[in-house]
């Protein structure tokens, strides 16, 4: 109930939500609560990251999997990766799953716009460069693939023994990469996949400058794959936004591949029986 409480209040941008939430995250430095608490306060620095890589080790968990890997496209300075690190080692020990991580980057910063498509009135090259050897020290257990995603992915997808995957975090920032970057998708090694995948867009939201829309940059990358793949599906996530006025919670989709071996395993024992039992009562 007191949680339930919590989740209302720090569900928006008022100041006495900024400060709960900003108060629930030092308190956490002491008393570690759990993942889940910082979840539904929205009290981590990206509960966009946070929620993606809860959910998706929890399917992975009921699909009895004894791992489950997290890719981010696009890593920069690794800020994103740190945090994922950081995240993915509470979540793995609350939840007992390992989680494996891989980063996607150029290395060298965002490469020449290829058309209007790419949106170079917003990105231009050399934008958001990494210093490798730095980032590379701070990492603990993720793993940095350098280069272009175009060739990368199909490297990763044949040369590494990855667990199935459940959840990208794409910010590659063009129309190009971002659909070279759904190549992960075509592996017919169905075991390198959950059924469905927790699916961030970081270039969906934005402001007036960034003017994202369904005719370029990533929005347009997902409606092309829509078109081109009848049995698998990019589908924003509707039940976080009806519920919020956090920015993010536009950001999430789901991948749902219909043909996947364990697509139709039913996993909702649990809630189910709430469902029923509250019908009953
Ligand atoms: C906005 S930054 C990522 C920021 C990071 N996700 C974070 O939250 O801190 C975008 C990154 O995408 C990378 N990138 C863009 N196109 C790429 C491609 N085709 N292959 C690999 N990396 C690419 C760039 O090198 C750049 O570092």
């Amino acid at each position: 109930m007191f949680l339930k409480i919590l989740e209302k209040i720090c569900d928006s941008k008022t100041l006495t939500s900024l400060i709960i939430k900003f108060l629930i995250r030092n308190l956490d430095k002491i008393f570690q609560f759990k993942v889940y608490t910082l979840l539904k306060t929205n009290a981590t620095l990206r509960p966009n990251y946070t929620y993606c890589v809860y959910y998706a080790a929890l399917l992975a968990k009921r699909l009895k999997h004894k791992s489950v890997s997290i890719i981010e496209f696009g890593v920069a300075t690794g800020k994103g990766l740190l945090f994922l690190e950081s995240i993915a080692e509470r979540i793995s020990k609350e939840i007992k799953i390992n989680i494996e991580i891989y980063g996607f980057d150029l290395g060298s910063g965002l490469s020449a716009p290829k058309d209007y498509k790419d949106l170079p009135y917003w990105f231009q090259s050399g934008f958001y460069k990494m210093n490798k050897n730095n980032l590379k020290k701070k990492l603990k257990f993720s793993k940095l693939i350098i280069g272009d995603v175009n060739k990368k992915v199909n490297d990763f997808l044949k040369n590494y023994k990855h667990a199935p995957i459940g959840a990208i975090f794409n910010d590659l920032d063009y129309y190009s990469s971002t659909t070279n970057s759904f190549k992960i998708f075509n592996s017919s090694n169905l075991k390198k996949y959950l059924p469905r995948i927790f699916l961030y867009f970081d270039d969906t939201v934005g402001t007036e400058l960034e003017m994202y829309n369904d005719f370029s940059g990533e929005l347009l990358a997902i409606k092309e794959f829509n078109f081109k793949n009848k049995n698998k599906k990019i589908t924003q996530n509707q039940n976080l936004i009806s519920t919020s006025n956090e920015k993010w919670r536009y950001q999430i989709y789901f991948f749902h591949n219909f043909k996947h071996y364990d697509y139709n395993k039913f996993i909702g024992h649990k809630e189910q029986k709430n469902i029923i039992d509250n019908m009953n009562k």
